[in-house]
């Protein structure tokens, strides 16, 4: 068999052509990095979460009619998406204060926004990137007028559906980090939610307990990853509910 051609490796994925023009294959990796890569590990069983994880959602998204580029899961650690052409932002949502908002702006974790706020960081890791403005976005061309409307519509959409799914599953989502690619059909370009939507991605917490179900877990050394992630795929029935890992037992 042929080699694939690798067309990008990322901090957690590696992307290899497609079967098909106009596919691509991401491959999900168990390296976690945190504070732009300052921090890495590898995290075993964290792609595989990730790879499950991230299907479950785009699915769900693509079943309430938000397009995605998600095509199909291929195995445990890879899904065929289509290829599209990333804008380079970053789109937040944020509807309780976490990390970066709550030192920018001194709000306590935890508090609630008086609505979802959106804000964009300009993708470029040599910068760490940075929040920008729309100012910046239209000036240097990196979105129109019209996409960063219909960036707004589709990330207050994901907003509503991942909130509702987690809600139902005893979880707050304190924000998220979605990625918008365009893909063109003819003369028509369409956005499309691209990257990933996992716990790398998002702020998890348990209603209940306050427990960290996300990769702060990983960030601020609170625990193991995958347990937390297992967590949230199990209660979204992504795992079967009695996928453990057997627990060492005392013999006496
Ligand atoms: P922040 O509070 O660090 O700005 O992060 C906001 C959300 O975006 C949080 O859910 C984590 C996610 N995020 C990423 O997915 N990638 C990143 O590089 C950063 C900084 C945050
Ligand atoms: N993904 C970014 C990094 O690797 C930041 C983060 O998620 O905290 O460093």
């Amino acid at each position: 068999m042929a080699r694939r051609t690798k067309i990008y490796e990322g901090k957690a994925k590696v992307l290899y052509d497609g079967p098909e023009p106009g596919t691509i294959v991401q491959y999900f990796k168990d390296e976690a990095t945190a504070f732009n890569a300052e921090k890495k590990d590898v995290i075993d069983g964290k792609g595989v979460l990730n790879n499950r994880l991230s299907e479950f959602f785009m699915n769900g998204l693509q079943a309430i009619g938000i397009p995605t580029h998600f095509i199909k899961r291929l195995n445990m650690r890879e899904q065929l998406v289509r290829k599209c052409e990333i804008i380079p932002l970053e789109v937040i949502v944020r509807n309780y204060a976490a990390g970066s908002i709550s030192k920018r702006l001194g709000i306590e974790e935890g508090t609630q926004m008086p609505r979802p706020i959106v804000e964009y960081c300009y993708k470029d890791d040599s910068l760490g990137d940075p929040l920008v403005t729309e100012e910046h976005i239209a000036a240097f061309g990196w979105a129109s007028q019209q996409d960063m409307e219909d960036i707004l519509s589709l990330a207050l959409r994901v907003n509503d559906f991942m909130s509702g799914l987690m809600l139902g599953v005893g979880i707050r989502l304190v924000d998220f980090k979605i990625e918008i690619g365009r893909v063109y059909e003819g003369d028509y370009q369409r956005l499309v939610i691209a990257d990933e939507i996992s716990p790398d991605s998002c702020r998890l917490w348990d209603i209940e307990t306050g427990r960290k179900l996300d990769k702060d877990v990983f960030r601020r050394d609170l625990g193991n990853l995958t347990d937390a992630y297992s967590e949230v795929a199990r209660r979204l029935g992504v795992l079967p509910k009695t996928a453990q890992m057997p627990k060492p037992k005392i013999v006496e």
